[in-house]
């Protein structure tokens, strides 16, 4: 277990090269399975989500060599069909290699996903979605599901009751290789999905509509190994800009796409933040630290303000001047770090799925507990703006996405180290 000491309130100078996506590479490695030669992803960000997915592929019997930003991924013959409880329950991702060993091997056996606790999270869309192609469930004793499509999946029709990003990246594989065209309606596109089917479609597989909310795929004998850069991140960018909104300074970020964040810098431009984008690949954002608050502010799928972003905008508003309403409309629980915020002084309350937040002229330390990835960001972002020493335990919780924020803030001058809990 790791904690993270700050001490707040000094202003964020500097740049930031943003890595690439954990939402895209994550997916990415697990189609890889799909593949018949070696697939190299650049621009891969050093996290235990990738650390975890690095383990699962291990574990089917693929061949990993990695250095520094990139990851080949060599998968064999028949590769493995199931993943163990443990490496499950590590994140929500796992949930990903459902569908690679489907179409690989014709049976895939997976247990429960872990990740962040948003919600219920359910995955039925998922095996909804795989049951029109063919497969059949089986629910084992152990709790643990087994699905069969001893013929190999076949190609269908599908339309999403919701634009869920994991459930059109699980049926976006399953249809790259399974037999005849897939129509895939109501599908999300966020950039991380967009990003996944040009990865497929550099494999070989044959997918048009890419961006838009119908997909369809002719699925492919066969993938083929390849070579990918996985997009920045969009909301590793969004944390640091919510950071120097808040706590007041300078930052330009580089590899970017700006085109992505639309929704993040009209609301951070809206608080008072200066911000100048100089081409589509960086962006420079300016705050004195005396923010406006947002009013009304509601997430939804792309392009509006994604829920990632939520706990890290109203991070940056607690000090606001104002009221300011966020609402969450994909998750239940997106605002579990409230408590956290609390207890370093700020007026926040949560009724239904919307942080209230009424800002307060100054913040002081505490000790915190980071509740999942976005939420324990949001809490560095709130501890960098508050008076004296704050201590946020369980932040293992944030390596899962981001490289390492501790040096990530300390390049920008704040005063933040980790410690052993
Ligand atoms: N949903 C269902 N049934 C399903 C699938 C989803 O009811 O079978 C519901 C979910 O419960 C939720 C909504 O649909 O209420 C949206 O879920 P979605 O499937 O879009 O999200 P996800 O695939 O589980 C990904 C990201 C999340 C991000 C969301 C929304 C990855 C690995 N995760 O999750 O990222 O918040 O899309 O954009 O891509 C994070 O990075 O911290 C993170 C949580």
């Amino acid at each position: 277990m790791k904690a993270l000491t700050i001490c707040g309130t000094r202003g964020l100078f500097g740049s930031v090269r943003i890595p690439g996506a954990k939402n895209s590479v994550l997916p990415m490695l697990a189609a890889s399975v799909l593949c018949h030669g070696t697939v190299t992803l650049t621009n891969v960000p050093c996290l235990s989500d990738v650390a975890s997915s690095v383990r699962i592929l291990q574990s089917i019997g693929c061949r990993i060599t990695q250095h520094s930003g990139c990851i080949s991924v060599t998968s064999p013959e028949t590769p493995g069909n199931a993943v163990s409880e443990e490496l499950m329950r590590t994140m929500r991702s796992s949930l990903f290699y459902l569908a690679p060993m489907l179409a690989r091997t014709g049976r895939a056996r997976i247990g429960t996903p872990g990740g962040c606790r948003l919600g219920a999270r359910p995955i039925d869309m998922h095996l909804s979605g795989l049951a029109r192609m063919g497969a059949r469930a089986e629910e084992n004793a152990d709790g643990s599901l087994t699905l069969s499509a001893p013929d190999g999946l076949s190609g269908a029709d599908i339309t999403l009751r919701f634009p869920s990003v994991g459930t059109t990246e699980t049926l976006l594989m399953a249809a790259s290789t399974a037999r005849g065209e897939s129509v895939l309606r109501g599908v999300a596109t966020e950039p991380e999905v967009t990003d996944l089917a040009r990865f497929l479609q550099s494999a070989g597989a044959d997918i048009t509509g890419i961006g838009t909310r119908t997909l369809r795929v002719r699925g492919s004998d066969c993938l083929m190994g390849t070579r990918y850069a996985v997009c920045p991140d969009r909301i590793t960018a969004a944390t640091v800009l919510c950071a120097v909104a808040g706590c007041g300074g300078e930052v330009l970020l580089t590899n970017i796409r700006s085109a992505h964040m639309a929704e993040v810098l009209r609301a951070l431009r809206g608080a008072g933040c200066m911000i100048s984008a100089s081409g589509e690949d960086s962006a420079a954002l300016a705050s004195d630290g005396t923010l406006r608050a947002a009013g009304e502010r509601e997430t939804g799928v792309y392009p509006a303000f994604p829920t990632d972003a939520a706990p890290l905008l109203a991070a940056a508003l607690l000090r606001a001047e104002g009221e300011s309403r966020v609402t969450d409309t994909i998750f239940e629980n997106r605002f579990a770090c409230a408590e956290g915020f609390a207890a370093l002084g700020a007026r926040v309350s949560v009724r239904g799925r919307t942080l209230e937040v009424r800002g307060v002229p100054r913040l002081a330390g505490a000790a915190l507990r980071a509740p999942d990835l976005r939420g324990g960001a949001a809490l560095v972002i709130a501890a960098l703006q508050a008076e004296g020493e704050s201590r946020i335990a369980e932040a293992q919780h944030i390596s899962r996405g981001y490289e390492d924020i501790a040096s990530l803030f300390a390049s920008l001058g704040a005063d933040i180290a980790w410690v052993n809990q």
